[in-house]
């Protein structure tokens, strides 16, 4: 399973890419809002980040645009910046049918907001390289999500469908290993998502009982 970071943050990528060897990153407007940079600049900085590398960059369009066509042009041109970038559009009518068109043009898509199986059905249909299940969406407003993967995953098998799953608004480690244990090919969480999976209160236990013990044994006289 891929491990995708989920931020536009770019001291933050900086570490992923360092310390965690991160598959890719995911932006979305509220990423790039909290970065602290004009939406060119974020754009700018993150595409150097990955120059010359074969990682994936999703980006979105402006989510204001309502027709396909200037979804369209919008994502041309997005892509245009890097051969990373792989554009975000929407879970929407118009979306679905900009996918479909980008996909002809050869544009990698990633179609975000997706809550059910059969918006996944026709981000597949449409041809868009990623489909994003917001897992942590659906908890927040009480909604079950557990099987939202599961069941993307097996209509995607079912119809040889060759779209990845990006398991997408991911709170905790639980949920990362939900989405492994469900053949979710990609993972996306935050920083703090990540940091907080490399640590277990068991091993820092265990580290402390084998520190104590190293310090106990009797040392070699010289
Ligand atoms: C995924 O691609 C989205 O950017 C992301 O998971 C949105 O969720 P969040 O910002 O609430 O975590």
């Amino acid at each position: 399973m891929k491990l995708f970071l989920d931020t536009a943050k770019t001291d933050e990528i900086r570490h992923g890419l360092d310390m965690w060897d991160i598959d890719g990153v995911t932006t979305n407007p509220r990423h790039v809002m909290r970065s602290g940079m004009p939406f060119g600049q974020a754009m700018q900085e993150i595409a150097a980040l990955f120059a010359g590398t074969d990682k994936p960059v999703s980006v979105e369009v402006n989510p204001h645009l309502a027709d396909w066509e200037p979804i369209v042009e919008e994502a041309r041109k997005l892509a245009a910046l890097s051969p990373n970038f792989v554009i975000k559009v929407s879970a929407s009518e118009a979306g679905f049918r900009a996918i479909r068109e980008l996909s002809q043009r050869g544009v990698r898509t990633n179609a975000t907001l997706i809550f059910s199986v059969t918006q996944a059905w026709h981000a597949a249909r449409a041809g868009a390289a990623f489909i994003s299940p917001f897992i942590g969406w659906r908890e927040t407003h009480g909604d079950p999500a557990a099987d939202l993967v599961p069941e993307i995953r097996t209509m995607l098998d079912h119809y040889h469908y060759p779209s990845e799953i990006i398991a997408a608004a991911i709170r905790n480690g639980r949920q990362i290993a939900d989405a492994a244990l469900a053949g979710a090919h990609c993972v996306t969480a935050g920083f703090a998502v990540y940091a907080d999976s490399f640590r277990n209160p068991y091993t820092t236990m265990g580290e402390a009982v084998f520190q104590d013990a190293w310090d106990e044994t009797p040392k070699a006289k010289d």
